[in-house]
């Protein structure tokens, strides 16, 4: 059984793969938006807070149980408690979440592969912020091309997952990311040497305590999971395909640091363009998508850097998918005891019909709505704020009452190989102070 679910090939697969899910829309289409969206610098201070102090023993956590038990989602649960426990629940919520996330995932991949489409046509010459609105305005509202892009991304994904994990997922992350970190550096540096580029770094940094309001915490907290990949069993079921010789601290800590790094780069990218151009810096999902352009348009050999960006933007994104279609699978593997290719293609069939759902809301059509906003956006966010941040505190609550400390000490430190350190700290962190902290962001 072990044998057959494949794994990574050591630690350095191991980090890759999970960078790979976690590295993705996330932080350049995500983060930059909910930046905007809250004001700025205040935001970011707090998903650094959420980041340090939440994302690392929470990973931590999902490991545990994930390489402690080699199975997934559901499984893990199931085999770590006894019959009639409802532990599994979590693992049900994480599928579902999942599944609710890569429906609306797969239709900013799709937007991706169209923005790569139009640098290749050369779409974005010399454009101002009413052209790329135009340009905009005129993709979202046709209902088929959308469509169109996500499906081919759902098939391009589902062709990844068919082929299984070692063999798929590990080869794709391995040596496209580090190109995506390259680009990223350049862009970087193009944004900041824009008129008025001093404005965007303002927005960025300069923090106004009295903005910070419940909202911005509740966002930047779902945000902070969202990126990480965290709280719905992703990376518990990635670490179930780990060495029982990998350093999870260490993996772990590598795996924050990166994404962290990534997400500041993108809003670097970002918003001094933003300001610079007078693009709305809460302009939401469409941000990233109306503000590049005008940036790679307004550079010496912008179309092909423009295609260079997104064809690796939706690399990024194709990692992270085939993240979130393997819990969905993986479910369905062991669970209804079904094959992998019949698993992946009632997976696939699914999301499509959810995505093509959340595409069409957007469209300005008016239906597909709850309460008038677009279920893409109910998705969006009842996934990132709600259902992460619940699925996480069971994951934390699971770790530090259900488990052993014994287990918990054995699987941190490779069963003796490494030493921990700050054990009490991460203990309590845990048991206690995480999931209070974040029920009390609730309440409020
Ligand atoms: N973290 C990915 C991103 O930033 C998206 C993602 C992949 C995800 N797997 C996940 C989000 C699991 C939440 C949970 O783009």
């Amino acid at each position: 059984m072990k044998e057959e679910r494949g794994g990574f090939t050591g630690t350095f697969g191991a980090i890759t793969a999970s960078v790979g899910s976690a590295v993705g829309l996330g932080n350049v289409w995500k983060f930059p938006y909910e930046l905007g969206e809250n004001g700025g610098a205040g935001f970011l201070l707090i998903y650094i807070i959420c980041v340090l102090l939440i994302g690392i023993p929470f990973m931590l956590s999902e490991f545990i149980v994930g390489r402690r038990t080699r199975l997934s989602a559901v499984g893990s649960f199931k085999s770590l408690t006894d019959k009639n426990s409802k532990w599994y629940l979590i693992g049900v919520l994480g599928v579902l979440s999942a599944f609710l996330i890569i429906s609306f995932y797969i239709v900013i991949a799709g937007w991706t592969l169209h923005y790569l489409y139009l640098s290749i046509s050369n779409a974005f010459e010399a454009v101002d912020s009413v052209a790329v609105n135009a340009i905009y305005d005129g993709f979202i509202s046709g209902y088929f091309i959308p469509i169109f892009w996500a499906f081919l991304f759902v098939v391009i994904t589902a062709t990844v997952v068919i082929s299984g994990v070692g063999n798929g997922i590990e080869r794709w992350s391995k040596f496209l990311m580090p190109l995506l970190f390259l680009l990223l550096v350049g862009m970087c540096i193009r944004s900041l040497t824009l008129p008025n580029a001093s404005l965007g770094l303002h927005f960025l940094f300069d923090v106004k305590f009295e903005d910070i309001t419940f909202k911005t915490v509740i966002s930047a907290l779902g945000q902070s999971a969202f990126s990480l990949s965290l709280g719905m069993c992703c990376l518990l079921t990635y670490s179930s395909y780990m060495k029982k010789s990998d350093n999870l601290i260490k993996t772990s800590i590598w795996i924050v640091a990166i994404d962290t790094i990534v997400a500041l780069m993108a809003a670097v990218m970002i918003f001094p363009a933003v300001f610079s151009f007078g693009v709305e810096p809460a302009a939401g999902p469409s941000l990233v998508f109306k503000t590049l352009p005008i940036v790679f348009g307004s550079m010496p050999y912008g179309a092909f850097f423009s295609a260079l960006f997104f064809i690796l933007l939706s690399i990024a994104a194709l990692t992270s998918t085939i993240s979130l279609m393997e819990i969905v699978v993986s479910y369905i593997i062991e669970e209804w005891k079904l094959s992998r290719k019949k698993s992946v293609l009632i997976a696939s069939s699914a999301i499509f019909i959810f995505g093509t759902i959340c595409s069409l809301s957007l469209s300005g059509i008016g239906i597909f709505e709850l309460f008038g906003i677009p279920l893409f956006n109910v998705f969006n966010n009842l996934t990132t704020n709600y259902m992460l941040p619940i699925g996480g505190i069971g994951i934390l609550l699971f770790v530090g009452w259900k488990m052993k400390i014994i287990d918990i000490k054995d699987e941190l430190s490779s069963g003796g190989q490494y030493k921990i350190k700050f054990f009490n700290l991460f203990i309590w962190l845990v048991r206690v102070v995480i999931p209070v902290m974040i029920v009390l962001v609730y309440i409020f």
